[in-house]
């Protein structure tokens, strides 16, 4: 089954450089990779002839951190034609945002931060979602994030916000399941609100990751296993919406690859029995 993003409906492994040789060499049984697209705004060198090498064998979605979709700012002319120019390179099975922002007056600032759920903040998302959409001539797939505050001002609930924007704009939705969880668990909510106000039509991708609980609060770290009751809103996830490409994020104390891949056959058993209803 392929997905409305292109990618297959299976199992895929975020793709981080200690790995790269690994898979470059091995190519092992991945169905599809995600990198980080700002990791490859380069002219040459070895990092893109090495994504060159792999995107020959798998398909590749491109995930940006950095074009900062909702900041006051204008939007980034010189990363979107940067990220314009690897798109084209790539010829990538989907390409992704977050709704957030982290530019304020030129500078940038190395993180995902949060939007107030106003009218105001949709409006200002929907007109960048609709100018990179226009900018790339493809649907973008923006992804929900992970906040530890909420605004005073916020006039909706953040799934309403989430489906808002997707219905106004017509972009794709990329659905991290963790980040939901640990948003439910900080913040108090429940997750299968937020599932149920979502467009199932819309989610092209799904992400899974790791979070720390040690602390006051959960930290979204993507640096651990995949938690107990993330895979459980995950196996609910895809009994509402059906099967959809889902990544294996995992970013900090990078573990083995074998390891990542173990995680995805976790994933890839949650979504057979449907692609077997489906065949
Ligand atoms: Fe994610």
């Amino acid at each position: 089954m392929i997905a409305a993003s292109g990618l297959p409906c299976t199992a895929g492994i975020g793709l981080r450089a200690p790995h790269v040789a690994h898979v470059r060499e091995l190519r092992p049984p991945v169905d599809w990779f995600e990198v980080h697209s700002e990791n490859y705004f380069v002219d040459g060198g070895p990092a893109l002839a090495a994504l060159d090498a792999i995107r020959a064998d798998y398909p590749i979605a491109l995930h940006g951190v950095g074009l900062s979709l909702g900041s006051a700012d204008v939007l980034d002319g010189g990363h979107l034609r940067r990220l314009k120019r690897l798109v084209a390179r790539i010829e990538p099975a989907a390409v992704s945002e977050h709704l957030s922002w982290g530019r304020v007056d030129g500078r940038h600032l190395n993180d995902l931060l949060p939007l107030p759920f106003t009218a105001e903040a949709l409006d200002l998302i929907c007109d960048r979602v609709d100018a990179v959409q226009a900018a790339l001539g493809c649907p973008l797939l923006v992804e929900n994030i992970s906040a530890y505050l909420r605004f005073e001002s916020d006039a909706m609930a953040e799934w309403d916000f989430v489906a808002e924007v997707a219905r106004r704009t017509g972009c794709m939705l990329l659905f991290d399941v963790n980040n939901v969880h640990v948003n439910a668990v900080n913040h108090g909510f429940d997750p299968l609100d937020y599932l149920a106000a979502i467009p199932g039509d819309s989610v092209a991708e799904i992400h899974l990751a790791g979070f720390d609980a040690t602390g006051a609060c959960l930290i979204d770290t993507h640096g651990a296993r995949v938690a107990p009751p993330v895979w459980s809103l995950y196996r609910a996830t895809i009994a509402r919406f059906g099967p959809k490409p889902t990544l294996i994020e995992w970013d900090t104390d990078i573990p083995p690859f074998e390891i990542l891949q173990d995680e995805a056959a976790i994933a890839q058993s949650v979504l057979q029995p449907f692609d077997a209803i489906a065949a």
